[in-house]
């Protein structure tokens, strides 16, 4: 008779309470102000989000306000040649994103009038939004309670929540977005989300995590059972900032 393997546990409410109440307070202090943290205009939050997906954050500053300047609305990028679009992305490299986006755009245009959708179905009809930008897309442009998982929140999860057993199996990556669910306050959601990117680019870093100075480390389940050695080692996940 074959077994299912039993269910990996998720955190208690007062952990859940005691990593959110950290987490939000360390944000309050490291918070890093980036420009697409100045609008809820889902455009926008959609550029810098297919930016960032395979770009650091210093390389995109300069893209995402010449992009904006350039096509600033679905409208002006959907009218634009697309060749010309892919062009100016260049300098982030020479990827399908460019692309899709003004893919994003027309299709934004054609099937709903130029306002993105917020619902998670039709955010997820798009070919370039997947769950982790649908999650990004409706917490922070529309206020939504959803949850995000990039590799940065996945490394800060895995680390905090789990410590052990395969980081990269779709096992953990479907575990590591249910415990994403789980931590996601009622209130805060917005402010949530990006306090566990920036943990991630910044603190909880996959090379030279900053165990020294982490809030976390007394309930870290990596740090309590390996120390700082094990946070960098082969679990750790790759690094994105
Ligand atoms: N990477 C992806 N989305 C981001 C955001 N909103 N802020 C910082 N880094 C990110």
């Amino acid at each position: 008779m074959s077994r299912r393997p039993a269910a990996l546990p998720l955190p208690d409410p007062p952990l859940r309470r005691w990593f959110r109440r950290r987490l939000l307070d360390w944000y309050r202090r490291h918070g890093r102000s980036l420009p697409w943290r100045e609008t809820r205009d889902p455009y926008r939050i959609l550029v810098s989000e297919i930016m960032l997906q395979q770009t650091q954050v210093d390389r995109v500053l300069p893209k995402y306000h010449e992009w904006l300047e350039r096509y600033p609305t679905f409208e002006a990028l959907s009218r634009a040649d697309e060749e010309e679009v892919v062009r100016v992305w260049y300098p982030l490299g020479y990827n399908i994103r460019p692309r899709r986006l003004h893919a994003i755009a027309r299709d934004t245009v054609e099937r709903f009038g130029g306002t993105l959708p917020a619902e998670p179905e039709a955010l997820l009809s798009f070919k370039g939004i997947g769950e982790y930008t649908a999650g990004a897309i409706r917490s922070f442009a529309f206020g939504q309670r959803a949850a995000i998982l990039d590799t940065n929140v996945a490394r800060v999860l895995y680390r905090v929540f789990v410590g052990d057993g395969d980081a990269s199996s779709h096992a953990m990556k479907r575990h590591l977005w249910q415990i994403s669910w789980t931590v996601l306050p009622r209130r805060h959601v917005y402010d949530f989300n990006q306090a566990l990117m920036d943990f991630g680019a910044t603190a909880c870093t996959a090379r030279a995590p900053r165990c020294d100075t982490c809030p976390m480390t007394r309930r870290c389940r990596t740090f309590v059972r390996h120390g700082r050695r094990t946070a960098t080692g082969r679990n750790a996940g790759r690094a994105r900032s």
